[in-house]
């Protein structure tokens, strides 16, 4: 089914992919999950989920990255239809179709994001009338990530990440993304990072002051120093090639870069739309990605559209 055939009828809910511009990992707890400090950024790059009455659960996708996504009932965005549908005694007959735009398996949280965005369009098709800490219970036990794609802007995720508080932004900065060819997935990510930080005693992950005054004030350099993402060791050891990535971003005029939370994307903090553009080229060029995106933050949360 094309995206124009279901947006004729149903709810269509776009949703912004994310960046963590400080992503603290303490040590793994019992539950195998690691405590953290998360300051998430809904960045301007989205998909668009849409739900429409049909026989039954049934899902599509289009997109570049639409090969990749899996389409049975172990989709965020199925289990999301799936757990709302249980919590109000519903039918889950619901045709979602996912227009995807996110990089998959890229640690922008674009499953955690369709997830969010199906909640928000099922629930608005089948008028449940949850309110909005029932929603976010139900992102919460779907994904660490899923509570962040629902709420948007700019928050710190406590917890494993799923306990937010809203965080002050001061204006809009500037990204590129570069995207890498293959996905890294999450849980071997954090395995790494468990493995290069055996021994070590982790301090209990924290808020860098420093990084919360940057975003509130809004100056592009004084984030870009105080960007960190404890992941990114382990997302280097894993894709030593992401070193290259990211020389050849901040060599064209970032002020600072990342690696995208478990990766592989990684992201470039740079001052204006013009620069944008000239290290979005200079990454294409580079070769050392598949390819580089442009898009602002903060960004609106999932949003019926
Ligand atoms: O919560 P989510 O399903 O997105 O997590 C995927 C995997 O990532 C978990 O199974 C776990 O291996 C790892 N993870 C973690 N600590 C977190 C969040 C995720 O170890 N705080």
């Amino acid at each position: 089914m094309t995206r124009a055939d279901t947006g004729t009828r149903g709810v269509t809910v776009r949703v912004p992919a994310k960046v963590n511009v400080q992503l603290a990992v303490g040590a793994a707890r019992p539950d195998g999950f690691h405590d953290l400090a998360n300051v998430f950024l809904a960045v301007g790059l989205y998909d668009e989920v849409t739900a429409a009455p049909a026989d039954e659960l049934t899902i599509t996708c289009s997109g570049p990255d639409a090969a990749q996504v899996p389409l049975d009932r172990g989709n965020l965005a199925a289990r999301a239809a799936l757990a709302l549908a249980e919590r109000y005694g519903i039918e889950p007959a619901v045709h979602l179709h996912i227009a995807k735009d996110i990089p998959v398996a890229g640690g922008m949280a674009g499953g955690s994001a369709d997830g969010a965005a199906a909640l928000l369009a099922c629930d608005a098709l089948w008028s449940t009338g949850a309110s909005r800490e029932e929603l976010l219970e139900i992102c919460a036990e779907l994904g660490s990530d899923v509570p962040f794609s629902l709420i948007g802007g700019a928050a710190l995720g406590t917890g494993r990440g799923e306990l937010l508080t809203p965080v002050a932004t001061g204006g809009t900065f500037h990204w590129v993304f570069a995207l890498a060819d293959g996905g890294l997935s999450t849980p071997v990510v954090f395995g790494e990072f468990d493995r290069l930080t055996a021994g070590t005693d982790l301090p209990v992950p924290a808020a860098a002051p420093a990084l919360l005054d940057a975003l509130a004030s809004g100056d592009p350099a004084a984030l870009a120093k105080t960007l960190s993402n404890d992941l990114q060791a382990a997302a280097l050891s894993l894709r030593p090639s992401l070193a290259a990535t990211l020389a050849a971003g901040t060599g064209a005029g970032a002020l600072g870069a990342l690696v995208s939370g478990s990766g592989p994307t990684t992201a470039f903090l740079v001052p204006d739309e013009s620069t944008a553009r000239r290290v979005a080229a200079a990454l294409t060029a580079s070769g050392t990605c598949r390819t580089a995106r442009t898009a602002l933050s903060p960004a609106a949360g999932a949003t019926v559209v």
